[in-house]
């Protein structure tokens, strides 16, 4: 049984291109064996993670990510069972929230940034998904 989870939080550090290589090196190396799939989205300081894969994989790895000591404030957006994967094409893809279309953007938000913590769960599962339907997804950064 497939399930997707979708959580925001906020980095200690600012988050720059060692961290998200170190995080998405980690995916790499975990995420296949587990059959993870996802992406991650980051701005200079927040995280918004989608994780795809069994339920019982997807929640023992979101409790690894939980005690992870770089970021703070975890906060559950979504958790669905799905009956089909939107990111099987990536291990762990990436987007800069910074990066994302204004248009795609507005549609989904009230003014031209995006605040996970502002939006709802809704909002941003449909945000992702478009992403992934834009090709705006990218393996490196
Ligand atoms: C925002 C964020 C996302 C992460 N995503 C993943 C992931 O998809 N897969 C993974 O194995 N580790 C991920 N990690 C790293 C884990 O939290 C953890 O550091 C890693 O699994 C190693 O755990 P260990 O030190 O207990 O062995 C992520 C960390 C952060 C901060």
């Amino acid at each position: 049984m497939l399930v997707r989870l979708i959580y925001a939080s906020r980095s200690l550090a600012p988050i720059d291109n060692d961290l998200t290589e170190k995080v998405l090196a980690a995916a790499r190396s975990y995420n296949p064996a587990h059959g993870i799939t996802g992406v991650l989205c980051y701005s200079d300081a927040i995280f918004v993670q989608a994780l795809e894969g069994g339920r019982e994989e997807v929640n023992r790895l979101y409790a690894r990510i939980q005690s992870d000591p770089r970021h703070k404030e975890l906060t559950l957006l979504d958790y669905a069972e799905i009956g089909a994967r939107r990111f099987s094409d990536w291990t762990m893809g990436r987007v800069r929230l910074d990066k994302i279309n204004l248009s795609l953007l507005l549609k989904y938000s009230d003014k031209a940034s995006f605040d996970p913590f502002c939006a709802t769960g809704r909002a941003t599962a449909a945000l992702l998904d478009e992403l992934a339907a834009a090709g705006a997804i990218t393996v490196r950064g």
